[in-house]
């Protein structure tokens, strides 16, 4: 099922039930003149429409829904269920999720239950059901919202109905308990089981619980909060089956396996929150963002909610200065989304968030926020052109949930290696070389991609090995970093030592890691890398180019592998740290250590070389980013300054700017402090 947008969609959470009815006709004219014409009710509106079980009364929302279709904005409807009533967790606080710690948290937060309690999927099955019965066949509905931020607060639980379930779900994966003494290498400290019963989520134990019970618990953990979902999937399918459906994923974070979640949903949607007070953050949500639209790449994404200006939840909440908010929601639309859709309409009066910023704050229309929201929304209506426009890159970054689970368990190497970081590194150098990314999963469909990068693939399976030797000697350029092929999907050690099965194609082996301490930094030499024009690396005082590295390195030994990169201090002084191999028609480079910015960039250059991948843009100033959304001849350049400094940014040919006022083409383009430009 695919949306239809004619242009791109605008709006947000719209909360009526917080204010005095009469505030509807005034939410409805302010709307109008924002350019709204998208917004999700009724998110935690289940007490509102079950005050007591089984009394379901819909009107309100009804109503609501009237009056948003009379004015031309389509809804896209929420199904209520993040935030169980009082008068169900009251009457069943076996419902109430438990802490690893053992800790029963309490009801008068929101999503308060535990995800596998059959008490809290039967009262969800009963309200979706009612809802879907008296407004699905709504025709303000575009589409269905399901629940809110999944995993958001609920990370997992350890109650006892938690342990029943991730028994059963073990027997289902292992057939017996021999199999799963042999998976868990319960061997070891005398864990072996005897029968199912006995086995417990992973609690606070006297020390290091067993790392694969730990890895096992978080795929049962996503599987659950899945199949949690699947029980509004499932009455929807069937109640409603031309409503598209969707949920809101809050972060790509490691509770949620994204790649099988988004199989369930037609539409991702996806809430982002950069921190106006860091210049960097836009990094992190032009990752975030390329990874969200590579989950149904035939499909654009929505932007399902951002903040107006500042949130409430971070320890100092700086708001956007002007302009910023305008550019951070052109980012998000050069990436992928048709929306743009913030948390919320109008400020909440009391409760936690009454001091988040809304569309519509505290003080009414007349503010520098509503201003900023009515022109955006204005802007947005009058260009379509993006709206629809699916992206293919030839670069992809890969990425694989038992992976990021499995690497960041406790008694490791070290501590400090964090996937998220390595993410950021390379996206981050990516983005700053203007060249376009997936993200794709290693057992997935490689075939469309030149340069594909691999932060630590700590965990990988002999089918994704195969799947990336295929491809690399069909001639793919691969980048691995450290720390990769170490263990199989049972969290067992390759024999042999890292990078297992992917050996071969690296080309050498790890002997020995080398977790370097906090703060501890060394240099590394690249002089064997050829096929870049770092400028970043020429600083060594005798003219040699290095670079720096932190948090870990490793002690190589080669076998057919050239030396590109070699530590230049530290405890392996001389020995190599940067690898290259020739395998088939590809190649593979392989990173031992963190490299800083420099260090990462130029291997980029190298890599990217080598695979043939081009830049959208000769070179990009600071804080400025280039996306390409579409492509072939319906493919827009995007060019968004996002510092508070006027730039010039030179175009390889020349182009018209679609938003600029007298569009005529030029081949350079100027922007203000947080200016965007929409390129065809
Ligand atoms: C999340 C939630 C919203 C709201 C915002 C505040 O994204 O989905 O309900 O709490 O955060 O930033």
């Amino acid at each position: 099922m695919t949306l239809d947008f004619a242009s791109i969609r605008y709006g947000g959470d719209y909360n009526p039930e917080h204010w005095p009815v009469e505030k509807i006709d005034e939410d409805m004219e302010l709307m109008r003149r924002a350019g709204v014409n998208l917004v999700s009710v009724g998110i935690f509106g289940w007490a509102t429409a079950e005050p007591t079980q089984g009394a379901f009364d819909f009107s309100f929302y009804r109503m609501v829904l009237d009056r948003l279709h009379a004015n031309g904005i389509g809804v896209c409807m929420a199904t209520m269920t993040a935030s169980p009533p009082p008068w169900l967790t009251h009457r069943h606080p076996e419902m109430l999720p438990q802490r690893v710690d053992g800790v029963t948290l309490s009801p008068g937060a929101r999503q308060q239950y535990c995800p596998s309690s059959p008490v809290f999927r039967q009262a969800v099955g009963s309200f979706v059901t009612a809802l879907a019965a008296e407004l699905g066949d709504h025709p303000a509905i575009r589409l269905w919202h399901i629940h809110n931020e999944y995993g958001c607060h609920i990370k997992g639980c350890w109650c006892d109905v938690s342990a029943e379930a991730f028994r059963s779900w073990l027997h289902h994966r292992y057939g017996s308990i021999e199999e799963l003494n042999r998976a868990w290498t319960t061997t070891f400290w005398s864990q072996g089981y005897s029968e199912f019963a006995e086995i417990l989520p992973p609690r606070v134990a006297p020390t290091f619980p067993n790392n694969a019970q730990q890895l096992d618990f978080a795929r049962f953990t996503s599987d659950e909060l899945q199949d949690l979902m699947r029980v509004e999937v499932d009455i929807l399918r069937r109640d409603t089956p031309t409503v598209p459906l969707t949920t809101n994923f809050a972060a790509v974070m490691p509770p949620l396996d994204l790649w099988k979640w988004t199989k369930d949903l037609d539409v991702v949607s996806f809430d982002n929150y950069p921190d106006p007070s860091d210049p960097e953050s836009f990094r992190i949500a032009a990752m975030d963002y390329d990874i969200v639209r590579s989950f149904l790449p035939e499909q654009p994404w929505l932007l399902m909610e951002q903040a107006p200006s500042a949130v409430n939840w971070r320890v100092r909440n700086a708001p956007k200065p002007a302009g910023k908010m305008r550019a951070s929601s052109w980012q998000a639309v050069a990436h992928g989304s048709d929306s743009v859709l913030f948390f919320q309409w109008r400020a909440s009066p009391g409760g936690a968030e009454k001091f988040h910023s809304a569309m519509v704050g505290h003080t009414g229309p007349d503010s520098r926020v509503f201003r900023e929201i009515t022109a955006l929304g204005n802007e947005l209506a009058a260009h379509p052109e993006p709206t629809g426009l699916r992206t293919h890159s030839d670069t992809a970054l890969l990425l694989d949930w038992d992976s990021w689970w499995a690497g960041e368990l406790d008694s490791h190497p070290t501590a400090d290696l964090k996937l998220r970081d390595q993410f950021l590194d390379w996206h981050s150098a990516i983005s700053a070389a203007a060249v376009q990314t997936d993200a794709v999963h290693p057992a997935g469909d490689l075939s469309p991609y030149r340069l594909i990068i691999a932060p630590s693939l700590y965990l990988i399976t002999q089918e994704s090995a195969d799947n990336l030797a295929g491809w690399v000697n069909d001639g793919g350029v691969l980048v691995l970093n450290y720390f990769s092929g170490v263990a199989d999907e049972r969290d067992r050690i390759h024999p042999g030592g890292a990078p297992g099965p992917l050996r071969e194609l690296v080309g050498a082996t790890v002997q020995e890691w080398w977790p370097l301490q906090q703060g501890e930094q060394l240099r590394v030499s690249l002089d064997g890398l050829s096929g870049t024009n770092s400028n970043a690396n020429n600083n060594g005082a005798d003219g040699t180019r290095t670079v720096g590295a932190d948090v870990f390195t490793e002690d190589l030994v080669l076998h057919g592998a050239e030396v590109v990169g070699s530590y230049a201090d530290g405890g392996l002084a001389g020995a190599p740290a940067v690898l290259r191999n020739k395998v088939g028609k590809g190649t593979v480079y392989y990173v031992s250590a963190r490299l800083d910015r420099a260090g990462t960039t130029a291997v980029l250059q190298a890599a990217g070389a080598d695979a043939g991948v081009q830049p959208l843009l000769p070179a990009l100033p600071d804080g400025v980013e280039a996306v390409r959304r579409g492509d072939g001849d319906a493919a827009l350049l995007f060019v968004i300054n996002h510092t508070d400094e006027s730039v010039t940014v030179p175009l390889p040919s020349a182009m018209t700017d679609l938003l600029a006022d007298n569009a005529s083409a030029t081949d350079s383009v100027q922007l203000a402090g947080y200016g965007v430009a929409m390129l065809r």
